[in-house]
Order: structure tokens, then C-alpha cells, then sequence
């Protein structure tokens, strides 16, 4: 283990070669980096990038089926490993071939995993261990069976090329992803960040305020009680039969709304729709959603039929409650904590007019706080936030194990 360490430390002091692994919900994506610098000047250049989407296999479930996500993750990482390789131009025919010893290791790794195990060894037959200096991967949190396939494959990869794997938290990742920028297409660079840092981290999975006194140093201080924000744009969405996720469609469908002020002009009271906004005076920063989402269930069972011009109605006005909500919320956080930076992070960073309405606020109330939004490339899931956090996170704290014996998923895993 330590020898290990002594040789991630060696290497973190030049340029390295990062290949990233990110499994945590229904997206499957490899990518590979080369990273270097300090964690202020930090760079990255992107030499390749595979992810593909299960979503369209999920929406018949209206959400993510965990079963169906782990399997497509066995059948897709190498694949995608594969692609990202190629990519890089690092793809090159094995010269030698697997032993026994490695063999069983694999077997005993991919031991849950019997579609991962055949097309690893497969892959590294023919294929040959390529110039990296480390594996990162989502240790957690997300859906359990999903990041065991991406750990497993990461710790077989460990195993037979003998470099270490570092386990990244995924909303590290995606707080990450909001303060870098690209300077040019397939470049991140690391902005200046001063901390305190408040991040507010909006998800299928996840809805919090977390406050950052340093890279590594994490204090969750209001998360929601019951649905995360995404989940339920994903909810209103199905309701309103506009697929799944269904976010950017209830988005679209509410921008129309604000452009043409439909809201303002309900035909009658039975048409208008009103819906709360939960917790603003809760005297912490906790949020619910789930009374917004039944609040549309019984707007919907109340009207005659469910017209175009309701679905506008209620698109604009439930996208006014969330973000309204979100954005009151934050502007408390903000007060009481004065942090330096806001960064907003997740799948619903996405979200222009959450964006407008974060930047409008942070405008009155204090304008000298710096705003960081993700750049759009990386608002979903994706592995390049994962390589990225994985880099910063073993550049600010000793790098929580570099032994993939010990490296473990955790579905709850914290900030
Ligand atoms: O971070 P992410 O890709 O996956 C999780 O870790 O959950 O977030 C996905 C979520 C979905 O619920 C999706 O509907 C939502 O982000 N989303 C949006 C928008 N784009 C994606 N929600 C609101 N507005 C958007 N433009
Ligand atoms: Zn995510």
C-alpha cells in the first residue's frame, strides 16, 4: 500500500495520464485525461471520451431500473474503454499475453460480473496495457449495483496493468465540473477558486447546499427530505407525457410559458395553476419537492383534459416553485455562510432559467461573490468531472486508498 502511494505521489508531480470511470446511475462513461499543474494552475487535455446514455432503455420505467443499469454497464465499459483508447491513439495490439495468475485474479474480481469478465480478458488479450498513471473511478454515491460494475472494472484494470485506482466521490465530481472552463475544445482549465465555497449540487439523485472551506474539506449544510429536484422535473415530465428525463422538455416547455406570459393570462381559476413552495420558511436549508410534484398530480386529475396550453401552464409555473425555492434558499446560505464562490452543479445546472435566476440573485445580494456554472459539456454525468476531482482530490489530501483490495462502493457515500 505504501509502496503504492510513494509511486502516486512521484507521479502527481509531472503531467499524468488518467483513465476515469463513471457508473453511478445510467450513464456509462470512460474517459482519458492528462492532467497536470497544482490544484490552482491545474490543466486538463481531454484524449478521449466515451459515454453512452441508457436512458432511452429506462424511460419505459419512468425511472432508472437498477438491474437494467448494471447490466448495460457490464456490456457497454469495455466497449467504451475501447473507443476512448482508440481515441487517444493508445490502442495497440498485445504483445504478450495474459498468465494464469492474472487470469484468476480477474475471475476472482469479476466474479459477479460473468459478461464484464469475458470481454475484459477478451480486451486484454488483444490489446496492450496502455501509458497510464492511474484509474479513477466513482466510488459513490448513486445506485449501489451499478457502481460495483464500474469499481470491479476499475480494480481488474488496477490489478493486471499495476497502477493504482483512486476512488472519486461523484458530486465532488460535479462541483468540479463547475470550476473548470474550456479555453478550446478538448482543454479544462482550473479557474481561481476562492474558498468558502458554497455549492449547491441539483441532480436526479441529489439536491444540497454543501459549504467547502478547502478542496477535500465538505459540510452538507441543507439537503431535501424527499425528491431530489431532478427527479421531480423527471416526475412532472411523465405526468405531462413529455418522456423521460424528462427535464430539458419541462424547461423548454416552461421557457415558452415565461416568452409568451400564457401564466399570466389563465383563462379561468380552473385552468390556473398554483403550487407551493415548500419549506421557504423552515429556518434551515433543508427542501422538499415531493408536495410540489402531488400538487401537480391533483392540478391534472382537476382539469377536463390535459391541453397543450395546460402542459405550458404547469411547466411554467412548477419551474417557478423549484427554482424559486432553490434560488431563496441559496440567498440564505449565502447570507449566513459569506462564502467567496457559488458553484452550481448536477444534471439540473442545465436549467437557463435557474441559471438567470442564481445570477440575478447573487447580483443583489452580493455582488462581489463569484457565480461558477458548469460549462453545458459537463452538467450530466460523465467521466472527465470524475478524472478532473479524482486528480484534485489526491493533489489536496492523501488519496483515501490507492490498494484496490480496499476499494469499495458506497450507494450513501458523503461529501
Ligand atoms: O447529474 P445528472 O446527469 O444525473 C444524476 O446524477 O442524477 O442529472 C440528471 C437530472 C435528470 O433528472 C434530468 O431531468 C435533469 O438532470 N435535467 C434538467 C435539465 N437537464 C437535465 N432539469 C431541469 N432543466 C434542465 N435543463
Ligand atoms: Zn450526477
Amino acid at each position: 500500500m505504501w509502496e503504492l502511494l510513494a509511486v502516486f505521489y512521484i507521479n502527481i508531480r509531472s503531467a499524468m495520464k488518467i483513465l476515469a470511470i463513471e457508473t453511478s446511475c445510467d450513464e456509462t462513461a470512460v474517459s482519458l485525461l492528462e492532467a497536470g499543474g497544482d490544484i490552482e494552475s491545474a490543466h486538463f487535455s481531454v484524449l478521449g471520451n466515451a459515454l453512452y446514455s441508457q436512458a432511452q432503455l429506462h424511460s419505459k420505467y419512468g425511472g432508472v431500473y437498477p438491474t437494467l443499469a448494471k447490466r448495460e454497464h457490464s456490456h457497454n465499459l469495455v466497449p467504451l474503454l475501447t473507443d476512448a483508447l482508440k481515441q487517444a491513439g493508445m490502442l495497440t495490439p498485445a504483445t504478450n499475453t495474459l498468465t494464469d495468475k492474472q487470469t484468476k485474479t480477474l475471475h476472482t474480481l469479476l466474479v459477479r460480473e460473468p459478461t464484464l469478465f469475458d470481454r475484459v480478458v477478451e480486451f486484454l488479450r488483444t490489446f496492450e496495457a496502455p501509458a497510464i498513471d492511474v484509474v479513477a473511478v466513482t466510488r459513490g454515491p448513486g445506485l449501489e449495483p451499478a457502481l460495483w460494475v464500474g469499481v470491479n472494472f476499475a480494480r481488474a484494470l488496477s490489478a493486471v496493468w499495476n497502477v493504482p485506482a483512486v476512488p472519486v466521490n461523484h458530486m465532488e465530481g460535479h462541483i468540479i465540473s463547475a470550476v473548470v472552463h474550456p479555453p478550446k475544445e478538448h482543454e479544462f482549465v482550473m479557474e481561481q477558486t476562492n474558498f468558502p465555497v458554497l455549492a449547491l449540487l441539483v441532480s436526479g439523485g441529489h439536491t444540497e447546499l454543501v459549504l467547502a472551506k478547502a478542496w477535500g474539506d465538505y459540510t452538507v449544510v441543507g439537503q431535501t427530505r424527499d425528491d431530489a429536484v431532478g427527479e421531480a422535473y423527471d416526475k412532472v415530465a411523465r405526468m405531462l407525457d413529455l418522456g423521460y428525463p424528462g427535464g430539458s422538455a419541462v424547461a423548454k416547455l416552461a421557457a415558452e410559458g415565461r416568452r409568451t406570459a400564457f401564466h399570466k393570462v389563465a383563462s379561468d381559476e380552473h385552468e390556473a395553476c398554483t403550487l407551493p413552495r415548500p419549506m421557504l420558511s423552515s429556518g434551515d436549508f433543508n427542501f422538499s419537492f415531493s408536495g410540489i410534484k402531488t400538487a401537480v398530480l391533483y392540478h391534472i386529475k382537476k382539469l377536463d383534459s390535459l391541453t397543450e396550453r395546460a402542459k405550458m401552464l404547469i411547466a411554467t409555473e412548477f419551474e417557478s416553485a423549484v427554482v424559486e425555492v432553490l434560488v431563496k434558499k441559496t440567498k440564505k446560505a449565502v447570507e449566513l455562510h459569506q462564502p467567496k464562490t457559488v458553484v452550481v452543479g448536477g444534471g439540473v445546472s442545465a436549467n437557463s432559467f435557474l441559471r438567470e435566476s442564481l445570477t440575478n440573485m447573487l447580483q443583489d445580494v452580493a455582488p462581489s461573490t463569484a457565480l461558477r456554472l458548469p460549462d453545458k459539456t459537463l452538467t450530466g454525468d460523465n467521466a472527465l468531472m470524475i478524472g478532473m476531482a479524482g486528480y484534485i482530490a489526491s493533489r489536496a489530501t492523501v488519496p483515501e486508498t490507492h490498494d484496490s483490495e480496499e476499494l469499495h462502493a458506497d450507494g450513501a457515500l458523503r461529501l
